[in-house]
Order: structure tokens, then C-alpha cells, then sequence
């Protein structure tokens, strides 16, 4: 069969269905679950569409995650042709991968995140009391999404909130896509140096947080420098953009907000498959294999459409409709494997607690402008808003 392939995966949404996937993912879905794709560097490879494929491709041992082997499949993105440094394990394979992985899923307890939950809430309270005295009108950005997930991420690592503004603009260079080498260097430089000082405080003054925690291991300074660099990298932005895009979609579809207190547990899940805002994640054939009747060759990458795959008829019925009451279960929205996001029990955590919290607090909330000025991030590789303007004071 002569196929020709599909070009590479567009970046955000449609401006008009800023929540939806582009079409052209679900007639590939319908069509040809696994496509060939041709990536910005010309390489041949191939992408998913299908629940069923995604997580048949991320359980697979015979793909692997190592950066020196995969083809980036959007234009822009920062590539790496580099073997992944010690301790950055999400770039890893078993069994250097499940070394880390071990690590750190001592360190994500039960108990911590538990603890945590009292912690979100009031910091969380100290937001909506901070919008209060300075509003109405704010952007929830700024004043919310962001703010919340990155005090919560520094005090768990045990970074000092006041220190932020050193590493808070240059981490976001890192997710631009865009972004040229010398801003993804001196990004990569800055935060570096400002966690190795951090850890050699940790060594000295060690207190009950996870970095800490994580220097009683047998982990060199290399290794835990660049694990610091890891998490807070993967707390802060993703969080972020689930609260914002999922105040926004609730902005826009406020019939749903009643199931939102109802059982924020099962909201959130429907919120994370429907937005979806990690576009993709990325497999390199080791070997060659089958994979749905298909010859792929060793070298070759697939890439995995995460919205696409969340949005899968055959798994979720009429999942293009945000329906709250919904079991959402089985999204692939943290991914699936074992590379599975370790951060998801504190996402979820901080999700059920901010969102409803937002819209007791601020019954009236809504838009200040319309939606169509919205600024979507289509330039960034986490989907979401890069503002939310919005007030709750009585309506004129
Ligand atoms: C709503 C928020 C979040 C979303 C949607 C999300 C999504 C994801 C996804 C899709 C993956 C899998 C990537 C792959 O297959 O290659 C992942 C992995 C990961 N996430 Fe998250 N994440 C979120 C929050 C967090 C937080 C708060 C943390 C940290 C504290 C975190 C830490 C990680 C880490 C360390 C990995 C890599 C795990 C590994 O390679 O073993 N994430 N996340």
C-alpha cells in the first residue's frame, strides 16, 4: 500500500474550539490509528490516535523514551541528541530508569501528600483572600493558576518561596517552543546553579522536605541537582495550565460547575481527559516490530496524540462533551507505563481543592473580556491560557 504521510503535528487548538483537538487527529483516528508522519526533520516515523494504541505503545518495552534516538515531532521544540545526564531519569530507560523511579516514589507518600492537603487549602485561601482585597478583576493567571501549584511544588522540594523569581521566568523559556539555544542554555545554567546551591543547603541543614529527604539516598550532587531540576520543571507549568484551562471550560460551560462540588475527584478526571494539555508524548522503536498489523523498524519514533487518544469514541462515549458527571476513568491525560506521571496524586490534590474552592469563593466570577481575546497557548508545548482576565463584582 502506498501511503503518503501525514505532516507533522500542529501546535495548540483550534482558535475557535480552543478545548478541541484539531479535526484532522479524529479522521486519523477513524482512518488509520497508526499513520505515518513525516517530522519537521524529515524523518519518517509514525503517530497514534487511538486509546487503545496509546497505551498499547507506552507499555511496550521494545519503544524507549532516550532523547538521542527520538525525532521531535512539532517544529520548534527544543531537541536533544544528548544521552539523558544522570539523574534525569524521565529520559531514561529501565533499568537506570527504575533506579530513580524507586527513588522517588519513597519520597511521593501517602502521607505527604496527605499532609499537603490541609497546606493547598490554605494557600489556596491566601489567594482568593489576596484577589479579594485587590479586586474584583484580576487575572486568574497570574493571580491563581500560577501561584499556587509553584508555592506548593517549592515547599514540598523545600525551596524557598521568596527564591522563585530566580528560576520562575527561565523555567518557562524551557517549555517555549521557539525558544532559541542560547535562551534554552542560559535557562538550563540559571536554574542549575540555583538548585546546587539549594542542595548543598539541604546536605547542611537538612528539614522534612523532599530534597532532604532525597539527600540521605546514595544520590550524587550531579544526580540530585538535576532530580530538583526534573520536578520542579514538571509541577510547575502543568498544574498551572490544568487550572487555568479547566477555570476557563468551566467559565464557558458554568452548567457544569454544580458537578464540580458535587465530586471534585471525579471532575477533575474528566477535566484532565477533555483537556488534555500534554499535546504528546514521544517512543522510539529499540527492535524492530508489529504493532497493529504494521512493520515498524528499529530507529523509528512514534509519537502518541495525547488529546487525540482521550477523545477516542471507541473508549470514552461522546467525548467531545465535557460532562462532569462522567467516569473518566482510564485517560491517558499523566500518561500510562512506566513513565506514568510520578506527580499526579499532588496534581489531582491540588486540582480538587483549588478549583472548587475558586468558584465558592467567587460566585459571580466570569469573564472580563470575550472570548475570542483569550490568548491560547499555541506557542507553548503545555497547552493552556497565557491570561484569564476575570471579575465577580455585581453586574451593571
Ligand atoms: C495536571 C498536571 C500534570 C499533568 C497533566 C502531567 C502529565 C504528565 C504526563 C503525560 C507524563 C508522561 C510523559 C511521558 O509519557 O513521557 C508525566 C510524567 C511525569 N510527571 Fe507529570 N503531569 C502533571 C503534574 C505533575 C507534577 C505536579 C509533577 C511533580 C511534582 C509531575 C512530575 C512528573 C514526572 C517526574 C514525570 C516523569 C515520570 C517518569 O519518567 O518516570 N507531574 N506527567
Amino acid at each position: 500500500m502506498i501511503e503518503s504521510p501525514v505532516p507533522a503535528l500542529p501546535t495548540g487548538r483550534p482558535v475557535a474550539r480552543p478545548f478541541d483537538p484539531p479535526d484532522d487527529l479524529g479522521a486519523l483516528r477513524n482512518d488509520a490509528p497508526l499513520s505515518r508522519m513525516r517530522y519537521p526533520d524529515g524523518h519518517l516515523g509514525w503517530l497514534v490516535t487511538s486509546h487503545a494504541l496509546a497505551r498499547e505503545v507506552l507499555a511496550d518495552a521494545r519503544f524507549s523514551v532516550r532523547p538521542e534516538l527520538r525525532h521531535v515531532p512539532v517544529a520548534g521544540a527544543p531537541e536533544s541528541n544528548q544521552p539523558a545526564p544522570p539523574g534525569v531519569f524521565t529520559a531514561m530507560d529501565p533499568p537506570r530508569h527504575t533506579r530513580y523511579r524507586h527513588l522517588l516514589t519513597g519520597q511521593f507518600t501517602v502521607r505527604r501528600m496527605r499532609m499537603l492537603t490541609d497546606r493547598i487549602q490554605d494557600i489556596t485561601a491566601e489567594h482568593l483572600d489576596a484577589m479579594e482585597q485587590t479586586g474584583p478583576g484580576s487575572d486568574l493567571v497570574a493571580s491563581f493558576a500560577q501561584p499556587i501549584p509553584a508555592q506548593v511544588i517549592c515547599e514540598l522540594l523545600g525551596v524557598p518561596y521568596a527564591a522563585r523569581a530566580r528560576f520562575q521566568g527561565h523555567a518557562l523559556d524551557l517549555f517555549r517552543l521557539g525558544a532559541t539555544p542560547e535562551e534554552m542554555m542560559a535557562a538550563y545554567t540559571a536554574v542549575h546553579a540555583f538548585i546546587g546551591e539549594l542542595v548543598q543547603d539541604k546536605r547542611a541543614n537538612p528539614a522534612d522536605d523532599m530534597l532532604s529527604g532525597l539527600t540521605e539516598t546514595d544520590l550524587a550532587d550531579e544526580e540530585l541537582v538535576n532530580i530538583g531540576f526534573v520536578l520542579l520543571g514538571a509541577g510547575l507549568d502543568t498544574t498551572a495550565n490544568m487550572l487555568a484551562l479547566g477555570a476557563y471550560a468551566l467559565l464557558r460551560r458554568p452548567g457544569q460547575i454544580p458537578a464540580l462540588h458535587a465530586d471534585p475527584g471525579n471532575a477533575v478526571e474528566e477535566l484532565l481527559r477533555y483537556l488534555s494539555i500534554i499535546p504528546f508524548t514521544v517512543r522510539t522503536a529499540l527492535e524492530d516490530l508489529t504493532l497493529d498489523g504494521r512493520q515498524i523498524k528499529a530507529g523509528e519514533t512514534v509519537t502518541v496524540s495525547v488529546p487525540a487518544a482521550n477523545r477516542d469514541p471507541g473508549h470514552f462515549a461522546d467525548p467531545d462533551t465535557l460532562d462532569l458527571l462522567r467516569r473518566a476513568g482510564g485517560h491517558i491525560a499523566f500518561g500510562h507505563g512506566i513513565h506514568q506521571c510520578l506527580g499526579q496524586q499532588l496534581a489531582r490534590v491540588e486540582l480538587r481543592v483549588a478549583l472548587p474552592a475558586l468558584f465558592t469563593r467567587l460566585p459571580a466570577l466570569r469573564l472580563s473580556v470575550p472570548p475570542e481575546d483569550i490568548a491560547m497557548r499555541s506557542d507553548m508545548l503545555i497547552y493552556g491560557v497565557h491570561r484569564l482576565p476575570v471579575t465577580w463584582g455585581d453586574r451593571s
